[in-house]
């Protein structure tokens, strides 16, 4: 089944969720800065989340299936070529011209609210800079494509043309969710497809969009850690990722920021 919200109830909820999921990564911005590890900003986060939110962190022994070796920690730090799933650690300083994709997940009331920006550390290189702005401006398109009678492919389509333009790939193995009361839920959001394919959107349904965008190839490995996704050729990777609600005539961006541009 596919998540929809069928009530202004469940809509409300859906509407804290994604507002405190997005004042995780406004608040945790003035930390990113060299010298500081990973393991500090999962703490940073998970204190903020868990005493000032009253929320619960999604990640936080996480297992998609049963079986699956549980997520350690509270947010996913992914450090330049690594694409998604990195597990903060004390060992991982950050320095000058990383690149780096926080992805916050809470739970608040029963409802999820998920998403991730890029920050950079010190001075990025003009590569660096343009990879995550296009990767932004990716999920923006698919952000444009959404709205009620619109196709799933749609999305995938507008994400995959506008990063294939500027000479970047798109990866395949992961993809955006439905999302509510279930983390990962129908319908798959893959950022790669045809238009007029797949699933037609319906007002009420509620999924993330969050296209991983490879400098390089578009080809992915896990590590043995079983979490953390890299770039197979070791080239830069980027992600953002949004938490939405599909409207008769657009969508509305649950996770939105203060510093974006969309209503
Ligand atoms: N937040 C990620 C997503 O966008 C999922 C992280 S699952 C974890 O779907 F276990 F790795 F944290
Ligand atoms: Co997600
Ligand atoms: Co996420």
């Amino acid at each position: 089944m596919v998540a929809k919200l069928n009530t202004e109830e469940e809509i409300a909820k859906m509407r804290v969720a994604g507002k405190l999921a997005a004042s995780v990564l406004d608040m945790i911005g003035a930390h990113v800065r060299p010298g500081v590890s990973t393991e500090a900003l999962d703490e940073i986060c998970h204190n903020f989340i868990v005493d000032e939110l009253d929320c619960t962190p999604a990640p936080l022994n996480y297992s998609s299936t049963p079986g699956q070796t549980p997520f350690p920690k509270s947010i996913c730090t992914s450090v330049n070529h690594v694409v998604c799933h990195g597990i903060p650690a004390a060992k991982k300083i950050l320095k000058s011209g990383d690149s780096l994709n926080i992805d916050v997940t809470v739970i608040k009331d029963g409802y999820h609210g998920d998403t991730s920006k890029m920050f950079f550390v010190g001075k990025p290189s003009v590569l660096c800079e343009r990879l995550v702005r296009i990767t932004q401006e990716c999920l923006y398109k698919g952000i444009e494509a959404v709205r009620a009678g619109a196709r799933l492919g749609d999305i995938g389509y507008a994400i995959q043309t506008y990063a294939e333009r500027n000479h970047f790939s798109v990866v395949r193995e992961f993809c955006g969710h439905g999302i509510g009361r279930v983390f990962h839920d129908e319908p798959q959001v893959v950022h790669y497809g045809r238009p007029n394919t797949l699933i037609t959107l319906e007002e009420g349904m509620s999924f993330t969009i969050e296209p991983m965008i490879n400098a390089g190839k578009r080809h992915v490995k896990i590590l043995p850690d079983r979490w953390t996704v890299v770039t197979k050729d070791h080239k830069l990777s980027a992600q953002w990722e949004h938490t939405l609600l599909v409207t008769t005539d657009g969508c509305e961006v649950l996770t939105r920021r203060s510093d974006e541009p969309f209503g």
